[in-house]
């Protein structure tokens, strides 16, 4: 990832005003937001809003948003929001000229890999991923010399380096039904060791794991799951199985951030405990008003990197554009594709 100087604008200073026609003109959202964001943060965040819906129009360009991305990107400005897997599809059917990625930089690259032709943009180059600096595409090609033959399943959340090394990617909510997609005894699944652990827990198929951890996940402890449970006795736990072990066990479910929100959409639990990051609480507690969120909360800080101001700036100047070698990208296509032809499975 090339190093940049990303200036912090989270203030307004761009020159927008909080007028009576951003008021008219973002109305309805600030509905939807009324118990999630403040007044006064509400009077920073509309002309925001406001001004990236005209850019929008004027660039041809959808904004595709992580479900950890915070209720006002979530809420206020994105066209799909979806997990890793959602946004993958996604991608490969933007009708628009320029796709404005607001997650982290292997969604954007993904997003790139599968639209070549298209303009991908990341808010801020620095919005990384430590599970996609664990590993190199160096690292896999050892690993194929040291298991010649075997199969090697890669996350998505890795760089299209590593991608272009693999047979077939997944993400947390297909990682089963890709590795036993294959018909193999034995895979190679890199490179979250607690989400390979968690798939070796469901499958026959024997797992060969790498040792990176996502560090907002590895954060969770067991004990902090029963302390949950002592405080709230009816509470229902869910997880993301880049959880450890010990913390999967403790949960009522586990399954990614599509599959987490589903849980809670549909099954309208009195009270809920999401064991992930914390803007997920956030973008669910404002369209589910009858549940009940207790909220522990550990930040990526890299998925926080992108704001209102940096996106306003990405499509203003179309910036920062994501590229990848195409000799790269057309072989890590085929891994992404051979992931989509399996589609979505029982993690979400
Ligand atoms: P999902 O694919 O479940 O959205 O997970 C992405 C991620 O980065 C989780 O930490
Ligand atoms: Fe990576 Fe973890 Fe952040 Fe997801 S939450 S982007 S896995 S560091």
């Amino acid at each position: 990832m090339a190093p940049v100087q990303t200036p912090d604008r989270t203030t307004p200073d761009d020159g927008l005003e909080f007028t009576p026609e951003v008021e008219a003109a973002t109305k309805e959202i600030r509905a939807r937001l009324e118990g999630t964001i403040a007044e006064v943060e509400w009077a920073v965040h509309a002309p925001y809003i406001a001004r990236i819906q005209e850019l929008k129009k004027e660039r041809n360009a959808v904004i595709l948003a992580h479900n950890y991305q915070t209720p006002e990107i979530f809420h206020g400005v994105a066209d799909i929001v979806g997990d890793s897997l959602g946004l993958a599809q996604e991608a490969v059917t933007a009708e628009a000229d320029v796709i404005v990625l607001c997650g982290v930089h292997f969604m954007a690259e993904t997003a790139k890999i599968l639209n070549p032709e298209k303009m991908v943009l990341i808010p801020d180059l620095r919005a990384g991923c430590s599970l996609a600096e664990s590993i190199t595409g160096e690292d896999v090609r050892k690993l194929k010399e040291r298991y010649p033959g075997v199969p090697v399943v890669t996350y998505v959340n890795t760089s299209a380096d590593v991608k272009a090394e693999s047979d077939i990617c997944c993400t947390s909510s297909n990682a089963v039904q890709v590795v036993e997609s294959l018909g193999v005894d034995r895979v190679i699944f890199l490179p979250d060791e607690y989400l390979a652990k968690w798939v070796a827990t469901q499958t026959d198929v024997e797992i060969i794991r790498w040792d990176g951890t996502c560090e907002v996940h590895e954060r969770f402890t067991a004990e902090e799951i029963r302390q949950y449970r002592r405080g709230y006795p009816d509470v229902v736990v869910l997880a993301h199985p880049e959880c450890p072990p010990d913390v999967l066990d403790e949960a009522d479910y586990v399954g990614s951030t599509a599959g987490m929100m589903g849980y809670v959409r549909d099954r309208q639990p009195e009270r809920v405990v999401m064991i992930t990051e914390c803007s997920m609480s956030d973008n669910l507690a404002a369209e589910n008003p009858n549940v009940d969120f207790v909220r522990p909360c550990n930040l990526c800080p890299h998925m926080k990197r992108i704001t209102l101001p940096r996106i306003l700036r990405a499509l203003e100047n179309l910036e920062y554009e994501v590229e990848v070698d195409p000799e790269m990208a057309e072989r890590a296509k085929n891994a992404v594709e051979r992931m989509l032809a399996v589609g979505r499975g029982s993690g979400g």
